[in-house]
């Protein structure tokens, strides 16, 4: 009897704690698809609500990782080191990042998703690359990891199914914010995919699923717990997802401008100096520098070098991508319409809610609105001013490519979400907090002044 969907449901919304069992029930049979979307989207909006204990949230993430497979990557040798951002608006970090920790050393193995919500996915990303292919399985990914350091796949393997099946049902049925939710799909994911250790970029910030760095920390210090009691070394950064990072938000466009960085460093100072600073983190986890200054240091050398750029085209070109594409322009202009979008003011821009930004991608149909969407790469947004920029009335503020759908809209919501004042505002640190395995948590550097939190 207490074990109906309906019942278990109920307890959940009046505020009850769900037994190990229970949750196992829920989790297994929605898996199995016993089962239904509208059942299990209740329970989900009942877990919103409600919340979930820290028992409950370690309960739900080994039952998503029973769902499926568990990979073994002790036979790649050394540590090997993944990375899992929450999800932000123009995060096109793993594309910069996985090539340069890899080149230095540091074997990549990882599983990432599609978007979410509002904010874009590095599969969905990467599959805008010509022939790129992300549905590799357990064995190709580890030869793959074996010969070149680095891989990065979706999770059509049998890895976590149960995640794969709520994450595609949270993102249609507002319960994506949600701390144990969250915790449970991200954590499952690391665990099951098999690396040792785990830094985990949680985003905060009007772009972010956490609004509030207090939020992100709180998603921060669960996920770190889960990963150590389950034998991950995980270590956290909570970091500022207050605008877009970098200048473009789309597939396709978000992996040239992952290109540029590596070609060119300076041209995307921010998206470079998130970079250094988790690689950072990654090569301490991975032991390949004993603190995080050093890493920094070797970090900069190979980026300076070309090897991270030279490491992105081998990876193209070990899953079936056409590696001269990094050395093309993104063959945009021909099929986009490009809409500019106007300051309506003088004035400095103090703030970009970022995931109305993210809005105006996803109706362009960069991201999903129902489960079964395709997205379309060639679509999305560019970003020509950022906070603390002056503009001039009529001054581009971004521009939208459009493919023919949610044009109008799409240059609504990018006005909209631009306000510019007559003073400018101070920024924001990029790194609030350092959450690790061994509880110490951390503020960042104020502003940026010391590099290395
Ligand atoms: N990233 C994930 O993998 N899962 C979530 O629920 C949110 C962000």
């Amino acid at each position: 009897m207490s074990m109906q969907p309906a019942f278990l449901i109920k307890k959940k919304r009046d505020g009850q704690e769900l037994t190990t069992n229970e949750i196992s029930y829920l989790i297994n049979g929605y898996t199995k698809g016993e089962i239904p979307d509208y059942q299990m989207s209740a329970w989900l909006m009942a877990v919103f609500f409600r919340g979930m204990s820290r028992r409950e949230t370690a309960d739900l993430t080994r039952a998503m990782v029973r769902s499926g497979e568990r990979c073994d990557l002790s036979d790649i040798p050394g540590i090997k080191v993944d990375k899992h951002s929450t999800g932000g608006v123009g995060d096109k970090t793993t594309l910069v990042l996985a090539p340069l920790v890899a080149a230095a050393g540091v074997p990549v193995a990882k599983m990432s998703g599609r978007g979410l919500g509002h904010t874009g996915g590095t599969i969905d990303k990467l599959e805008s690359i010509p022939g790129f292919r992300c549905a590799l399985t357990i064995e190709e990914m580890k030869r793959q990891v074996r010969t070149i350091g680095l891989a990065v796949v979706s999770q059509t393997g049998n890895l976590t199914p149960a995640d794969k099946l709520l994450y595609s049902l949270r993102d249609v049925t507002a319960t994506v914010d949600c701390v144990p939710l969250i915790a449970a799909s991200v954590m499952s994911k690391k665990i099951a995919s098999g690396a040792d250790a785990v830094l985990l970029d949680v985003k905060t910030g009007s772009g972010a699923f956490m609004k509030e760095p207090e939020d992100a920390l709180l998603l921060a210090r669960t996920m770190v717990e889960i990963g150590s009691d389950n034998g991950v070394r995980t270590t956290a950064l909570v970091t500022n997802m207050d605008e877009p990072l970098g200048h473009s938000i789309g597939n396709a466009l978000e992996v040239s401008e992952a290109v540029t960085a590596l070609r060119d460093p300076r041209a995307v100072p921010d998206l470079v100096e998130l970079c250094l600073v988790l690689g950072s983190q990654m090569l301490v986890l991975g032991e390949r520098a004993p603190d995080a200054a050093s890493a920094r240091h070797i970090l900069e050398e190979i980026l300076e070098s070309g090897l991270a750029l030279a490491k992105l085209r081998e990876w193209i070109g070990a899953q079936g991508g056409d590696p001269t594409f990094i050395d093309r322009d993104v063959p945009l202009s021909r099929s986009v319409t490009q809409v500019p979008v106007q300051a309506f003011r003088d004035g400095y821009v103090t703030r970009i809610d970022t995931e109305t930004v993210g809005r105006a991608a996803l109706v362009l149909g960069a991201g999903r609105v129902r489960k079964e969407d395709t997205v379309d790469p060639r679509v999305g947004v560019s970003i020509r001013k950022k906070q603390g920029a002056f503009v001039r009335r009529g001054d581009d503020l971004g521009v939208v490519y459009s493919a023919g759908r949610g044009t109008d809209e799409a240059v609504r919501l990018l006005a909209q979400a631009y306000q510019l004042e007559e003073r400018p505002v101070d920024p924001e640190p990029l790194v609030y907090y350092r959450v690790e395995s061994d509880g110490v948590v951390s503020s960042g550097p104020g502003h940026n002044s010391d590099r290395n939190p």
